[in-house]
């Protein structure tokens, strides 16, 4: 499948991985729009904040018909820099004629194409799926994924998977919630399935204290200067993750995020000691 080619300037370090058993090669951290958008919008700093994504080498853009106003603006945002990103939308209702017009509405704001639509928190994924795959044979879908958040569902999630109609995964993973490691990123990886992380500073809980300089010296070499930086590259290490969705309303904060997604990875003495600090500071 050929999908948009215009996303072709790699920032220096930002490393590529594939989604969709090859088909397209995105960098690794990416960028969530849930809540984060319309705060960035309340201070008039929603196209700053998607063109500083842009200009550090964020391509992949995640957001939903949940996040209030975040696809419109979203769009808006973009003025023209549509094909320098991968959207990745979702449908999220429990309704098949609404979830035909959440994906008309989706198309329609981003240039004809949604690059990645997920089937959100799995609602009524056995209507959509269909609706899906016929909207991906008539060139308006790239990918297919499913998303959920809680490890009550992933039952449910890895069924999705094994129906082998999906090309992606969303699901939340940082020091703080690994249940995916049980069950879902095996799976994932057994399939050939793309993941997308949600949640890599989990949802900001884990930056309310930040360890020490001193402690994160050690993490140095990596190119690690910052908390967000270690836990970003904490799930990026894990080979079988592909993107890391982190979300921020302050376009400040972008190239910071972004170094996050540069080798050299974590090895498990780092992954480890990464773990030691989340849980003690
Ligand atoms: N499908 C689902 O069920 C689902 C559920 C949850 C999330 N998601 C997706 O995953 C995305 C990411 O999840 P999340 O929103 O929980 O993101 P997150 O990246 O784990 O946390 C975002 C929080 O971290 C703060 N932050 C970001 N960068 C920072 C930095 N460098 N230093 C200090 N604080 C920083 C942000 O505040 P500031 O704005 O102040 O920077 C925000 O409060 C969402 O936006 C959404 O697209 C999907």
């Amino acid at each position: 499948m050929q999908l948009r080619t215009e996303r072709s300037q790699e920032v220096a370090g930002l490393e590529n991985r594939s989604l969709g058993r090859g088909r397209v090669g995105v960098p690794v951290v990416g960028l969530g729009t849930w809540r984060r958008l319309e705060a960035a919008a309340a201070a008039g700093q929603e196209h700053e904040l998607v063109g500083a994504a842009i200009a550090a080498g964020i391509q992949v853009i995640d957001t939903s018909p949940m996040y209030g106003s975040a696809e419109p603006l979203l769009s808006d945002a973009l003025d023209g820099r549509r094909a320098q990103v991968f959207i990745a939308d979702k449908v999220w209702t429990p309704s098949a004629e609404e979830g035909v017009a959440q994906l008309s509405r989706a198309v329609d704001w981003y240039g004809g194409r949604v690059d990645l639509m997920q089937i959100h928190n799995l609602v009524a994924w056995q209507t959509h799926l269909p609706m899906l795959e016929d909207a991906r044979d008539r060139g308006l879908v790239g990918l297919i994924g499913a998303t959920h958040y809680s490890p009550g569902s992933f039952g449910e999630l890895a069924e999705v998977m094994k129906t082998g109609r999906i090309d992606t995964i969303q699901v939340p993973y940082n020091p703080a919630h690994r249940e995916v490691e049980r069950t879902i990123l095996p799976l994932a990886d057994d399939l050939g399935l793309g993941v997308l992380l949600m949640r890599p500073l989990g949802e900001g809980q884990l930056m309310r204290r930040s360890p020490s300089p001193d402690q994160l010296a050690p993490l140095r070499p990596f190119g690690v200067a910052t908390w967000a930086q270690a836990l970003i590259k904490w799930g990026l290490s894990d080979p079988r993750v592909h993107v890391s969705l982190t979300a921020t309303s302050q376009p400040g904060r972008l190239t910071e995020n972004a170094a996050g997604g540069s080798p050299p990875w974590f090895g498990p003495d780092e992954r480890a000691y990464v773990l030691r600090l989340a849980a003690t500071t």
